[in-house]
């Protein structure tokens, strides 16, 4: 199964807390393994790492990355970099293409995005072409690539399980 990690570019600290913290929470969830944030933020890291430590799996999330060099030395090591844009080809034009990669640098933005990242990425790929988040657009990602398989995960030394049910809030500690 391809590798995934994602790196997320212009977050602003006062102002993007909460989506931020959401794409990390969504790359976990939909099976990718780490996530690098290029600007300085604690808070961001620590909400996922506490989710991590309740609810299992080796997610790692790490900040104060410096993108430029966090993109060269992924290519440097045989990785690809997919850069979500609504301007770029769109997700099922190239899914099949990207499947077949090793390991994958997922870029997503928060406000306007350096022009020379469209430059560096291997694949510009749109979620559609119409602009909506980060968020939606790496979890159409993720579960595309990974063909919903990634639904059925497990989360190894987790101190909380949910027992899905029809009905209720059902969990094993
Ligand atoms: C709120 S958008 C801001 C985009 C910004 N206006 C720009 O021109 O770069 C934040 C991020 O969501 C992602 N995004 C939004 N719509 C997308 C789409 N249709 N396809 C792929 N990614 C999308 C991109 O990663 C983008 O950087």
């Amino acid at each position: 199964m391809t590798r995934v990690s994602i790196l997320r570019i212009g977050h602003r600290p006062e102002r993007d807390q909460r989506v931020t913290t959401h794409v990390g929470l969504t790359a976990r969830a939909l099976g990718a393994e780490r996530m690098y944030l290029a600007e300085a933020d604690s808070g961001v890291v620590q909400s996922i790492t506490d989710v991590v430590s309740r609810w299992g799996g080796t997610f790692f999330c790490q900040d104060n990355v410096r993108w430029r060099r966090c993109i060269n030395e992924w290519k440097d090591r045989g990785g690809t970099v997919v850069h979500l844009t609504m301007y770029g080809l769109n997700l099922p034009d190239v899914i099949g293409e990207i499947r077949e990669k090793e390991k994958i640098l997922v870029i997503v933005g928060a406000e306007k995005v350096p022009g020379e990242v469209f430059g560096l990425a291997d694949y510009n790929v749109a979620v559609t072409s119409q602009p909506h988040s980060e968020i939606s657009s790496l979890a159409l990602f993720l579960d595309h690539l990974f063909s919903g398989k990634e639904l059925s995960k497990a989360y190894p030394d987790a101190q909380i399980r949910i027992i899905p049910s029809r009905s209720g809030k059902k969990t094993e500690d």
